[in-house]
């Protein structure tokens, strides 16, 4: 886990921070939130409670916290976290960006481009950045792609390696 001193970077109503403990069950609800607001349409409600429950929880959340080599951050606004990142890197070049998430009546407002900028600044030695993204989840493509990601690969299973979800992988080259 990289603790930085500055770990809160202004930008008027909005901050971000590394998450703590106390983070976990508010950062939980903001996932299955936007969760449902993204994948509803696209896997069905029951799948998405499946993913959220097994994926979600604090218990699956908590370990994050002390993770080596990775960054887990959010956005603050003073009175609710509105989005939260995790990434990370084993070999400090090539960062894993897992999980980028703005809550629906956040988005649109600079807390996703915030937690990116963030999370390639903790890892000053990085090179490259990867991600996967769902193919038909347009409005996160327009974000990757405008922020200078392009497309290298597809994936059959999204986030675990039994998920059984397909997924477009995105890379960024820094520097
Ligand atoms: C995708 C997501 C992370 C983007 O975060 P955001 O806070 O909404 O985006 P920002 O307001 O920080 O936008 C940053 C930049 O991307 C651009 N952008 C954002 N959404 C865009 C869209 N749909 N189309 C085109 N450009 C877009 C913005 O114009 C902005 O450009 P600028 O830096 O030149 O001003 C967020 O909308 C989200 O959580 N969506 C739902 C969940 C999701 O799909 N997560 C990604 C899973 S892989």
């Amino acid at each position: 886990m990289h603790w930085c001193a500055r770990s809160w970077v202004s930008n008027r109503a909005m901050w971000v921070r590394t998450a703590g403990e106390r983070d976990l069950a508010e950062i939980n609800a903001l996932l299955v939130t936007t969760w449902h607001d993204t994948y509803d349409p696209i896997y069905g409600v029951e799948k998405v409670t499946e993913i959220t429950d097994a994926w979600h929880s604090v218990a699956v959340l908590k370990p994050r916290l002390t993770q080596p080599n990775s960054e887990f951050v959010v956005v603050d606004t003073g009175e609710r976290i509105c989005a939260v990142a995790f990434a990370s890197s084993a070999d400090g070049r090539l960062i894993h960006l897992h999980q980028l998430y703005v809550l629906p009546d956040a988005q649109g407002k600079g807390a996703g481009g915030l937690l990116m900028d963030e999370i390639i600044d903790s890892f000053p030695e990085a090179q490259r950045v990867r991600l996967e993204v769902e193919e038909t989840n347009a409005q996160a493509i327009a974000f990757y792609e405008r922020k200078g990601f392009v497309e290298i690969g597809r994936t059959a299973n999204c986030g675990e390696d039994d998920s059984g979800l397909p997924a477009l992988i995105l890379e960024r080259t820094l520097g």
